[in-house]
């Protein structure tokens, strides 16, 4: 495997991190994701800088430190903002904050957030610059290979120059570029054609940078083929909607062996979880709406989401109700199956 650059900054390792993904990395996610992966690097959802500097700060900048290596993805394109909310980040703990210039939404477009901001790279650059001074954890960029009007190589490779002279060393390339007029941001994580190959030039033409891939991984043969070159890899959707990919994350890519829990294990383990979430007020179907994929694959995978999904909403007794649950799965699944 690729050996990672030496960087200025080291942080977490970023060798395989789960993507930051709207409505879907919560915290109640990311808790669930790390029972099954020591290392994954998480990422939050995109927070904007509003949000934190004008919004429930507490609670936008809250997790647990079960979650940890954790890095806060920002949205915004104000410098000092954007350096204010890198220090907020820093004093909470995270392990790495991380600038959105991949998103290719109307609404955020409107206040220069994510991918319109390869067009402008001066404020990409003003931005890490202000984030660096403010806080000493890494800052690091995901963006895409180019957007439309911008999308040749030279124009990536200005972008990604610039940024690192303001003293990005991390980038986190979605290989796709994103269309920013015509094209839903559902659209324009599946029409743009996957072009790993730019990833891997730039990694040619920016050794000392460190490179991670993001976009349509959901093989692990695959990833540890692009990190023969590449730094490391970022999985958003497989990690979500099947994520037993991530039981084999420690083992395979970062040669640790410790045992990996079961299935059973994991929902276990979850339990305490969920009982403090539901005796501090909230509801169970926020943390559990996150683990319908867990049995994907397996017998009783469908009986699984489905209780979780619709049934979860009849009962009146959540915590019984999900020790049924645990206990169906686990007479359902074969045993050979549980410890996979
Ligand atoms: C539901 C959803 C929400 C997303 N929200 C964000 C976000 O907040 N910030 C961001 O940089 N990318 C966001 N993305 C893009 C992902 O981080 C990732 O770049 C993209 O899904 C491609 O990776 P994948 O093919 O492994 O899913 C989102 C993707 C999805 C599916």
């Amino acid at each position: 495997m690729q050996q990672p650059p030496t960087l200025s900054r080291p942080g977490p390792s970023r060798r395989f991190s789960i993507a930051p993904m709207m409505e879907y990395t919560d915290r109640h996610f990311r808790y669930f994701a790390r029972l099954i992966s020591h290392h994954a690097l998480l990422y939050t959802e995109m927070v904007t800088t509003g949000a934190i500097l004008q919004g429930d700060r507490e609670r936008f900048l809250a997790y647990s430190p079960e979650e940890q290596p954790l890095a806060l993805q920002l949205g915004g394109s104000h410098a000092q903002d954007l350096a204010q909310c890198a220090r907020l980040a820093e004093q909470a703990g995270y392990a790495e904050v991380n600038l959105n210039v991949g998103c290719p939404s109307d609404r955020v477009q409107n206040n220069l957030i994510g991918a319109c901001l390869m067009a402008h790279p001066q404020l990409v650059v003003d931005a890490v610059k202000a984030m660096l001074d403010a806080c000493s954890i890494p800052v690091t960029v995901k963006h895409r290979i180019g957007i439309n009007g911008r999308d040749s190589y030279e124009q990536l490779v200005d972008f990604v120059g610039q940024v690192h002279e303001a003293g990005c060393e991390s980038f986190i390339v979605h290989a796709r570029i994103a269309i920013l007029e015509g094209l839903s941001p559902k659209e324009n994580r599946e029409i743009p054609p996957l072009r790993y190959e730019v990833v891997q030039q730039l990694k040619k033409d920016f050794p000392q940078l460190e490179i991670i891939l993001n976009g349509g991984l959901t093989d692990l043969e695959v990833m540890q083929q692009q990190m023969q070159t590449l730094d490391g890899v970022m999985v958003g959707r497989e990690a979500y909607h099947n994520p037993w990919l991530l039981a084999q994350v420690d083992q395979r890519l970062y040669d640790d062996d410790h045992p990996v829990p079961s299935r059973i294990e994991v929902l276990q383990a979850l339990r305490p979880y969920i009982a403090e979430h539901i005796a501090r007020g909230g509801v169970m179907h926020h943390v559990t709406r996150h683990i319908l994929g867990l049995f994907q694959g397996l017998p009783g995978a469908r009986h699984f989401r489905r209780q979780l999904s619709t049934e979860i909403h009849r009962t009146e007794q959540p915590l019984a109700f999900y020790d049924q649950l645990v206990e169906d799965m686990a007479e359902r699944i074969r045993p050979q199956d549980c410890s996979l």
